[in-house]
């Protein structure tokens, strides 16, 4: 029955019927308000992940260094001082700098970087991923250096995440 029709019904019945139905056509009303409102949300433009976010940083970057992806970091970019970071190949830095440094820390690029200069130091997570690097460095070689694993040297590695494990502080996560 839709609206007028309940209207044109209530016209013949008592006092007390005709409160029923509009209590009941009010009810009605406020469903269908909650339908619409339901429908508002789901039509909404998805929200862009950090993934989506990331690879499109990636992408923009790319195309500045088109036709230069297969030469050594350090000459493509303008400030690398990782030494481990300044021979690898442009291409695989961007790879490192999304998988790596980004997904290990579940952070958009922007954490670190000024968007319109990837160069400058001025964000503090930036310089202290740096220093990270460092630690990362020396971690491995002590790892590398041990005496008694059963990994062969060379695949004894840890990472960003293996700290990380997606979050800014990794103690958050390893408290209990
Ligand atoms: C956790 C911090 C961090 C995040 C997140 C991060 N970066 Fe970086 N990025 C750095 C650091 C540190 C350097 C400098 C490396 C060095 O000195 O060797 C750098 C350098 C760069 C450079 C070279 C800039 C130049 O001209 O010197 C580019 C390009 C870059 N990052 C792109 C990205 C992109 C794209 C993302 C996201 C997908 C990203 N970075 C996410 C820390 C980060
Ligand atoms: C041995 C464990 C460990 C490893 C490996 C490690 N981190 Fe961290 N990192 C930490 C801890 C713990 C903190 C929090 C320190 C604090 O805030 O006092 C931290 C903090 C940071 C921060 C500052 C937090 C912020 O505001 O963003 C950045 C950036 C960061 N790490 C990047 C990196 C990157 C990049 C790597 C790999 C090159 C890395 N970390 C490897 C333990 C680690």
């Amino acid at each position: 029955m839709n609206t007028e029709g309940a209207f044109v019904a209530a016209r013949g019945v008592t006092a007390a019927g005709r409160s029923f139905l509009s209590r009941k056509l009010a009810r009605m009303k406020i469903a269908a308000a909650i339908a619409a409102l339901f429908f508002a949300v789901a039509a909404a433009p998805k929200k862009p992940t950090i993934q989506d976010i990331n690879d499109k940083f990636v992408a923009q970057v790319t195309k500045t260094i088109a036709g230069h992806e297969n030469e050594p970091a350090e000459q493509v970019f303008m400030d690398v001082r990782i030494p481990a970071m300044k021979a690898v190949p442009a291409s695989k830095f961007l790879a490192i700098m999304k998988k790596g440094y980004a997904g290990a820390l579940g952070v958009t690029c922007t954490h670190c970087h000024v968007e319109t200069d990837f160069s400058s130091d001025d964000k503090a997570p930036k310089r202290a991923a740096r220093e990270m690097a460092q630690m990362y460095q020396a971690i491995n070689d002590q790892l590398r250096a041990m005496k008694n694993l059963e990994d062969p040297p060379d695949e004894r590695d840890i990472t960003c995440r293996t700290c990380h494990r997606g979050s800014v502080d990794p103690r958050e996560s390893a408290t209990p």
